[in-house]
């Protein structure tokens, strides 16, 4: 017979997805009156898009993936989804220079399915950290290995997010 106490993969995924949808709550309350663009890479099916626009209205949501694959009427405006794999869209001159500095809230949401692996994260972080407003936000499905060069700082404890520990949230220090 199976034991209750072992965690299944459903558990796992339902923790993390809370953790995911209190993090960006949070981050709406929080970021709510600080101006700036939204973005997300790992556009996926569009769920996590979904709920940043609920919760972003008014904002510029500009998503990055290898495809465009959301569940109909649920994604982005076609303008807004920048296509391709991100080593490469990352090292684009171009969508460097558009991003720079525009940017309050950062939500990554690449890892497959319980994959520890993080140099995906930590590429993206290293390279879109200057697209950051003072105070922005990253909201991310692993951990990240951060270099203190970055001025990028985990955010402290809060009793908002559920099972806080399956998503993580980060900050651009703001310029003393
Ligand atoms: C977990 S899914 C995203 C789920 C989505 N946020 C949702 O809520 O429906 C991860 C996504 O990251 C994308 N991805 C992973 N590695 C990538 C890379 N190197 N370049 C571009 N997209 C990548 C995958 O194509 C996939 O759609």
């Amino acid at each position: 017979m199976l034991g209750l106490s072992v965690m299944s993969q459903l558990d796992f995924h339902i923790e993390q997805k809370v953790a995911q949808r209190d993090s960006i709550d949070l981050a709406a309350r929080r970021l709510g009156s600080q101006p700036g663009w939204v973005v997300e890479f790992g556009l996926g099916r569009g769920r996590s898009y979904s709920h940043l626009a609920s919760r972003f209205p008014d904002r510029e949501i500009y998503c990055f993936d290898r495809e465009h694959a959301t569940n109909p009427g649920w994604g982005p405006p076609a303008e807004r989804v920048v296509l391709g794999d991100l080593a490469t869209v990352l090292a684009d001159p171009a969508v460097q220079a558009r991003f720079h500095g525009r940017v309050i809230l950062a939500h990554l949401d690449l890892a497959w399915a319980d994959s520890a692996d993080t140099r995906l994260h930590r590429m993206v972080v290293d390279r879109t950290r200057d697209w950051l407003l003072p105070g922005a936000w990253i909201l991310s499905d692993r951990a990240v290995p951060l270099d203190p060069a970055w001025g990028v700082v985990p955010l402290p404890a809060s009793d908002e997010v559920g099972y806080a520990h399956r998503f993580h949230r980060y900050e651009r220090r703001p310029v003393a």
